[in-house]
């Protein structure tokens, strides 16, 4: 019976794991249709002003509301992107953070 449970423990971890890399990929892929030709693929290119995303230190939810509402030269994309979109995308831009 242990056994069974530890099986099933180990089954649902790596379908949690692999649920979170899938986050970061499609995060990675829509950053690179929408939004890599402003900020780079490192995030720091800078067109039209756009802001340098690793220096950025916005937290989750101001990021969140950055992408859904746009500010200045930057687009809004709560038309164009789902929540989820915005929040994987939002967690791929903090991993190109220094
Ligand atoms: C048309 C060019 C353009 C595109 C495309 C674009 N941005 Fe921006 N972005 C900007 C500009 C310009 C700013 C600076 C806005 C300001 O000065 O208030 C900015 C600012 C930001 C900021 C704020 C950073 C900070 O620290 O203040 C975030 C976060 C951001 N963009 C994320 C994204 C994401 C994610 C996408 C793709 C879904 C995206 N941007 C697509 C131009 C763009």
């Amino acid at each position: 019976m242990k056994t069974l449970a530890y099986t099933c423990l180990l089954i649902l971890s790596t379908c949690v794991t692999k649920a979170q890399n899938n986050t970061s990929e499609n995060g990675k892929a829509i950053f690179e249709h929408k939004c890599q030709r402003c900020h780079g693929s490192d995030g720091t290119k800078g067109l039209f002003g756009a802001k340098n995303l690793q220096i950025s230190r916005l937290e989750n939810t101001e990021l969140v509301s950055v992408i859904s509402k746009g500010r200045r030269g930057m687009p809004r994309w709560e038309r164009k992107l789902s929540s989820t979109e915005i929040e994987s995308v939002a967690t791929y831009i903090k991993s190109l953070r220094k």
